[in-house]
């Protein structure tokens, strides 16, 4: 086992040019999230919960500053390295669901099996059984055609089903009914439990962030 098995970040600043002046968007001295634990993100809209996200998946370089999974530290590798261990290790759900409009439900969530040495046939049944848990009875219908909702819950299962050991989900509730959005809620914090899984969500709804172990702030690019 590593040393530090989980998450560290450590001096993590993220800025962004424009007009001829610097922004800072995210200041971050130190954040650590041990492993097979969960946190949620929050605070109010710009504060940079997705930046950090992004950061933490290597989606997103930072100014400076390190992020360490397993004390190996992600945030050096070339973006080619960063984008394999990101197919090994992480599952994301994207604010914007990011699923291809053309593709079932079904597809989206079996896209990633190419590039991530699974069996696209191997795991068709596994892709439908979750679908159907996520309440994706569907699974073949595309997704343009699917309601916000509903592609919200195949974003997670994408993000799931190979059973990450590191989950990232941005507002993975936004979308969804109360009902539904505790039913995804428990899907996550057990799926997370089960696999040992490192769970990261950012989040306005209390109700899911009440469901992690620890709740962290963000205020203006800052951890409150
Ligand atoms: N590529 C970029 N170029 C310029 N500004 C950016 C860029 N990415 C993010 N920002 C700015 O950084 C700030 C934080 O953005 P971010 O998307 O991380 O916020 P957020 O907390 O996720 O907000 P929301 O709750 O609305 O999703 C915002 O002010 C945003 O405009
Ligand atoms: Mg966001």
């Amino acid at each position: 086992m590593p040393s530090d098995p989980g998450l560290r970040l450590a001096n993590i600043t993220v800025t962004v040019r424009g007009h001829g002046e610097t922004l800072p968007i995210l200041a971050i001295p130190a954040l650590a999230i041990d492993a097979g634990t969960s946190i949620g993100l929050a605070g109010p809209s710009g504060s940079g919960k997705t930046t950090l996200l992004h950061v933490i998946a290597g989606l997103l370089r930072p100014d400076h500053g390190t992020v360490v999974w397993d004390g190996s530290e992600v945030s050096r590798l070339s973006e080619a390295a960063r984008a394999s261990w990101r197919r090994r290790v992480v599952g994301m759900v994207f604010q914007d669901f990011l699923l291809v409009p053309e593709l079932s439900a079904l597809d989206n969530v079996l896209l990633p099996c190419g590039f991530s040495g699974f069996s696209n046939r191997a795991q068709r049944a596994p892709a439908i059984a979750l679908l159907a848990e996520l309440g994706i009875t569907a699974p073949r219908r595309r997704a343009a055609a699917m309601s916000r909702g509903e592609q919200q819950r195949a974003a997670i299962a994408r993000a799931l089903l190979f059973r990450p050991k590191l989950i990232l989900a941005d507002e993975p509730t936004a979308s969804l009914d109360a009902m539904t959005a505790t039913a995804m809620t428990d899907l996550l914090v057990a799926q997370a439990t089960a696999t040992g899984a490192t769970l990261v969500v950012v989040s306005h709804d209390t109700r899911l962030l009440s469901r992690m172990d620890r709740v962290v702030h963000l205020d203006r690019g800052r951890l409150a």
